[in-house]
């Protein structure tokens, strides 16, 4: 595990080992790029994105939390402050297999405390071997109850969103933020315009078939009851401003969380965790 400072002072986090290399913002606790050796990168990144302080990454697997999507009063920004505090680092290992674990710990400041004032720890563990694994853990260290919302909102690596197709959401009930209905999955998933759906009660793995990478990207998920799949498309990716020239054509999110039907409570000293694990295999 090395170190290493963007332009603006950001500290990146560097893994190199047997299986595969990965980099890690320490704003965020925020997995920039996962390459097993030998193969494509699996995670997408814009190459309109670079980590600033306060700003969000647009790439990787941006960590939502408290709050997945508006917040309920819609008072601060969507998908929570955990994308854009600091974390720390409380611990690294190398593991027998050859793969690297690293621990970070959210540190909250008053504005984060500002916008969700209760007392927790939020711990992010991500394992780089030939797969790369996340975990999300809270812990209420309170004495009241408090609810969250989550996502690790991955972006995706893909050749052309035209034509790949995500399974393992079948049958499940979803809100379309787009259409702003809600109903039920029939059959996989394709694109052909923007796609915003949060699917409810899932525990399937998801499959992400590319033919033309001839690659099967699967994630499989514990602790997480929902998934959400979004592509912005064209029109909405322009408005964003740091997708990238046609960056749209080449990701796709399939985000692992608990969202909507499916939030978090938690009692005073209970633990919440959540995890995913993305490998490939050759299709
Ligand atoms: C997705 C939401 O998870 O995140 C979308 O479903 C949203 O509606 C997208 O646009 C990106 O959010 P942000 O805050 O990173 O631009």
């Amino acid at each position: 595990l090395t170190f290493t400072a963007t332009d603006d002072g950001q500290q990146i986090a560097e893994i190199n080992n047997a299986h595969a290399k990965a980099s890690i913002a320490l704003q965020g606790a925020h997995v920039m790029t996962f390459q097993p050796h030998g193969e494509a990168p699996v995670l997408w990144m814009s190459e309109n994105t670079h980590p600033a302080p306060g700003k969000a990454i647009r790439g990787g697997i941006p960590v939502c939390w408290p709050w997945f999507g508006d917040h309920p009063d819609k008072a601060f920004p969507q998908h929570g402050f955990a994308r854009v505090q600091l974390w720390r680092v409380i611990g690294s290992e190398a593991l027998a297999d050859g793969s690297t674990r690293v621990v970070f710990e959210l540190q909250k400041n008053e504005a984060a405390r500002a916008q969700w004032p209760y007392s927790c720890h939020l711990r992010c563990t991500v394992t780089v071997g030939k797969t790369l694994t996340v975990e999300l853990a809270t812990e209420n260290l309170g004495e009241e109850a408090f609810t969250i919302g989550e996502a690790l909102h991955t972006y995706l690596a893909v050749s052309d969103i035209e034509h790949i197709r995500v399974s393992g959401v079948e049958e499940a009930p979803y809100w379309d933020k787009v259409r702003d209905l809600r109903s039920v999955q029939n059959g996989a998933i394709t694109f052909s315009g923007e796609f915003d759906r949060l699917f409810m009660n899932t525990s399937n793995d998801c499959v992400i078939d590319d033919a033309q990478f001839k690659r099967r990207i699967r994630i499989k998920k514990s602790g997480s009851s929902s998934t959400i799949v979004w592509n912005p498309w064209a029109e909405k990716s322009e408005k964003m401003g740091d997708m990238g020239k046609d960056g749209y054509r080449t990701m796709v999110c399939v985000e692992s969380g608990n969202a909507m039907d499916n939030i978090v409570t938690l009692a005073p000293g209970e633990t919440h965790k959540m995890h995913a694990i993305y490998s490939v295999e050759p299709l």
